[in-house]
C-alpha cells in the first residue's frame, strides 16, 4: 500500500501551517512545515551576510548547511532557530532566497526523503505541483489578503511584534508575486488540487472540510 501524502498549498496567510498541524494530529501523521525550510536557510544566509543574489556563496551554505526539523522545533547547524526564523526581516528576504534553483533542489531532496518512508502532510508553494506531484490528496487554500494580513497582524502582535496592517498587505501582495512569478516551481495550483477558500472559514471549519475529505485506509 502506498503511503498517505497530503499536500497544501498556497499563499502567505491563508492558513495552510495551523490547519496542516492540527490535520497531522488528528490523523497521527507527521507534519512537515517547508516554509520553515526555506526560513532557515534565509536565516543563515542573513547571518553569514551573503548577498541573495551570489548563488555560489548560496549554494556553499545549502551544501554545508545541517537542518534538523521535528514537529516542535527547527535545528541549524545545532543552534535552535525556531522563533528566530519568524521575525519580520527573515519574512521580507525569505521569496528571495527561495528562488533560487539550488537551493530548491536541496530542499526537494530532504522534503522528498522524509515523505519516504511515513504518511505525511506537508504545506508550502510547490508540494502538490513539484515535490509531491502523487500526492494522494492535494489542497491549495487561498483568502483575500487582507484577510491574511490580519492574521499575520494578529500572530505577529501576539509575538510581540509591532505591526501595521498596511505594511504587512504590502508584503503579503509583494511575497506572493515573486512566489508566484519565480521561474522554478512557483506558488501554483496542481490541476488535481482541491481549491478551499478560507477568507469567512475558521480554522475549524477549514480542518472539518479536509478531514471530511481524506480517507484513511486502516
Ligand atoms: O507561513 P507563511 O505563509 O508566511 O510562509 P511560509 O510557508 O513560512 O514560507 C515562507 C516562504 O518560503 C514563502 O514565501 C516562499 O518564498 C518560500 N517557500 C517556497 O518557496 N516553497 C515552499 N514549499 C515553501 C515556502
Amino acid at each position: 500500500m502506498s503511503q498517505l501524502q497530503i499536500a497544501i498549498d498556497g499563499p502567505a496567510g491563508s492558513g495552510k501551517s495551523t490547519v496542516a498541524k492540527a490535520v497531522a494530529q488528528l490523523l497521527n501523521i507527521t507534519y512537515l512545515d517547508t516554509g520553515a525550510m526555506y526560513r532557515a536557510v534565509t536565516y543563515a544566509a542573513m547571518k553569514a551576510n551573503l548577498s541573495f543574489d551570489d548563488e555560489t556563496a548560496l549554494k556553499t551554505l545549502v551544501d554545508d548547511i545541517q537542518l534538523d526539523i521535528s514537529p516542535k522545533s527547527i535545528q541549524l547547524n545545532g543552534e535552535d532557530v525556531t522563533e528566530a526564523i519568524r521575525t519580520p526581516e527573515v519574512t521580507r528576504c525569505v521569496s528571495d532566497v527561495s528562488k533560487v534553483g539550488y537551493v530548491r533542489e536541496k530542499m526537494v531532496i530532504l522534503q522528498r526523503e522524509i515523505a519516504l518512508n511515513q504518511p505525511v502532510i506537508m504545506d508550502g508553494r510547490d508540494i502538490g505541483t513539484v515535490v509531491l506531484p502523487q500526492a494522494t490528496y492535494k489542497f491549495f487554500l487561498i483568502a483575500d489578503p487582507v484577510e491574511r494580513a490580519k492574521r499575520r497582524m494578529l500572530e505577529l502582535e501576539s509575538k510581540g511584534f509591532e505591526a501595521s496592517l498596511e505594511v504587512i498587505t504590502e508584503e503579503i501582495i509583494t511575497r506572493d508575486k515573486i512566489d508566484s512569478e519565480r521561474e522554478i516551481s512557483p506558488l501554483m495550483r496542481a490541476a488535481d488540487a482541491i481549491e478551499i477558500d478560507t477568507t469567512h472559514l475558521s480554522i475549524d471549519d477549514v480542518i472539518r472540510k479536509i478531514i471530511s475529505l481524506v480517507k484513511v485506509e486502516k
